[in-house]
């Protein structure tokens, strides 16, 4: 069966709730689609008027992080309940921007990834290189350590539904897309990576998006490539190019 493509955007730090409200009501005509699924990716505190806003469309929305522990004395952070009950599906860990800045390891990585499938969460697991590692040439080794931890004892029915981001650091924010053929070739050496982990049904079965300066203009040519399941889109999921993101084809 041929897999679904999914387009997500990542707001990041942006868009403040009432902000939010207005883009999601410029795009709402922008990404009907009825062959991809629709993700944004919104700061906690826009969940709630985002939720609200894209009900009756096929938008779903993604949280941009979330804690390990079920519930606690852990301020400041964002439980995977509260998610669930405000109408969240997906969830994005380990972005390289939380790796980077905010110190998350793959170990804490993997523990959020299981709590996500706890809750019913889909995970969209980030992964990807720096520069350097990819000048150095171990740009693989480096990715399958990050999904083989990411996936530490999570089940092959649950890795089937998963969703992984590959998003070279380089490419992220700068403008500089990695070739539809460089995406190609890790995305499908994650893909061989979950079959060593698992087997050919769960690699066959779950979505893996390129991210990295994802724009109007070179999303055809990424998502046209046979391991790309589409794209985690950060800076182009704030404007009206979004729509011709998700409208690819
Ligand atoms: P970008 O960000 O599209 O602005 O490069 C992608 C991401 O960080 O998810």
């Amino acid at each position: 069966m041929a897999r679904r493509k999914i387009v997500a955007g990542n707001w990041k730090m942006n868009m403040t709730p009432s902000e939010a409200v207005e883009l999601v009501k410029t795009l709402a005509p922008l990404v009907e689609s009825d062959d991809v699924d629709v993700v944004y990716g919104v700061p906690a505190i826009d969940i709630v008027p985002v939720v609200e806003a894209v009900k009756g469309s096929k938008v779903a929305v993604a949280a941009e992080n979330m804690y390990f522990e079920d519930k606690g004395a852990y301020t400041g952070e964002i439980a995977p309940a509260m998610l669930v009950d405000a109408g969240v599906k997906y969830v994005i860990l380990g972005h390289s921007e939380r790796r980077d800045y905010f110190k998350e390891t793959s170990e804490d990585i993997n523990k959020k990834v299981l709590k996500a499938f706890e809750y019913g969460l889909t995970p969209i697991m980030c992964c990807g290189e720096s520069l350097e590692q990819r000048e150095q040439g171990i740009t693989m080794d480096w990715i399958r350590q990050q999904v083989k931890v990411g996936f530490q004892n999570v089940t092959a029915d649950q890795a089937k539904t998963a969703v992984i981001a590959y998003e070279p650091i380089w490419a992220i924010g700068t403008g500089k897309t990695a070739t539809s053929e460089q995406a190609e070739e890790v995305c499908k050496g994650i893909r061989e990576c979950i079959a060593e982990i698992y087997d050919e049904a769960t690699a066959e079965a779950i979505r893996i998006q390129y991210g990295g300066s994802v724009n109007a203009g070179n999303a055809a040519e990424l998502f046209a490539m046979p391991d790309i399941d589409g794209g985690l889109v950060g800076g182009a999921s704030l404007k009206a190019d979004f729509g011709k993101i998700v409208n690819y084809k």
